[in-house]
């Protein structure tokens, strides 16, 4: 009989990019999720009934490298999140992977972290670079703060260490938000903006400067939702995007979507989610109907989320 893993998406409220040089962030999982399927194979790969290409699976194939060398799979795998869409597909992939190919070869489960620790290289060696944030929110679901020095709120999950970088990963309560995805259509590998932002700290400096900001909205956004005050977390996402579109990852299209949803009645704030460069934006809104009409019309897919879902699930 196949191990099942399943991993939800997710989507950042505050910090991205920022949380890759040490910035804290917050993020909450996506009730949308990606399946696999995986049972022991005698010889070669197969992904969905095809050889694993090690272009368009480089995330499974880095995945099985470091959950289970030298062994082959069979694997099936569906999803209901856009792939390069800024929601964490590639992130709840890798999670899932890894979790599937570990119970196979162990005949029991992962602890959660060496999970999330595996999945996190995963995505470094796919990216180039990475923080455990997108990862480590598919495998524990609900909604996570990254602290880097680990005096932010929450309960402490685990720590996940690379070169100088400590990242402190907390489980924290959220209320419920009233929130709007909407995916702009636009493909964007999290590589590609990873990249950008990457160049711009080597030619210019004061774009630190920026990322410092970004850390310092991100805990001031904490303390707002904590508080309740909706009015403050959606300003707060404004000037956090209006940062992102500083680093480079905003693009014309998601400045229009963003500025169209802000000027709907009863919204909150906006920004862009995830990597940029296209993918996806949040909304936090009393009006979701309007909000969603609006930026359909504009050409963009939009839901009404129900965030803090399940994290990585196993069975049997
Ligand atoms: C992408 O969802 C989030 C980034 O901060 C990259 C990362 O944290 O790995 C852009």
């Amino acid at each position: 009989m196949p191990v099942r893993a399943s991993a939800p998406g997710k989507i950042i409220l505050f910090g991205e990019h920022a949380v890759v040089y040490g910035e804290p962030s917050l993020s909450l999982a996506l009730d949308r999720r990606i399946r696999i399927e995986a049972e022991e194979a005698p010889d070669g790969t197969v992904v969905n009934g095809e050889p694993l290409d090690p272009h368009r699976h480089a995330y499974i194939r880095q995945a099985l490298r470091l959950a289970a060398p030298h062994r082959a799979f069979r694997l099936r795998n569906e999803s209901d999140l856009p792939s390069a869409g800024g929601v964490g597909s590639s992130a709840a992939l890798s999670v899932a992977t890894v979790a599937a190919a570990l119970r196979v070869v162990r005949g029991h489960a992962a602890p959660l972290h060496e999970v999330a620790s595996l999945a996190f290289e995963t995505e470094w060696t796919v990216q180039g670079a990475a923080s455990p944030n997108d990862t480590s929110v598919a495998t524990a679901g609900g909604a996570v703060l990254l602290s880097p020095d680990g005096r932010d709120p929450g309960v402490p999950l685990w720590k996940i260490e690379r070169g100088e970088r400590t990242w402190n990963v907390h489980r924290i309560e959220l209320p419920r938000l009233p929130l709007v995805v909407a995916h702009t259509g636009m493909r964007a590998r999290t590589a590609d903006q990873v990249a950008i932002v990457r160049r711009l700290l080597d030619t210019d400096p004061s774009a630190r400067e920026v990322l410092r900001d970004i850390g310092r909205i991100t805990r001031q956004g904490v303390a707002a939702l904590l508080a309740g005050d909706l009015s403050r977390v959606g300003a707060l996402m404004d000037r956090n995007h209006a940062c992102l579109h500083a680093l480079g990852v905003d693009t014309p299209q998601l400045a229009r979507l963003t500025a169209a949803a802000r000027a709907v009645p009863g919204t909150y704030g906006a920004k862009l989610t995830g990597a940029g460069g296209g993918g996806s934006l949040i909304v936090l809104t009393d009006n979701a109907a309007d909000v969603q009409s609006t930026l359909q019309r504009l050409g963009a897919s939009a839901f009404a989320a129900v965030a803090g879902a399940r994290g990585l699930e196993v069975s049997p």
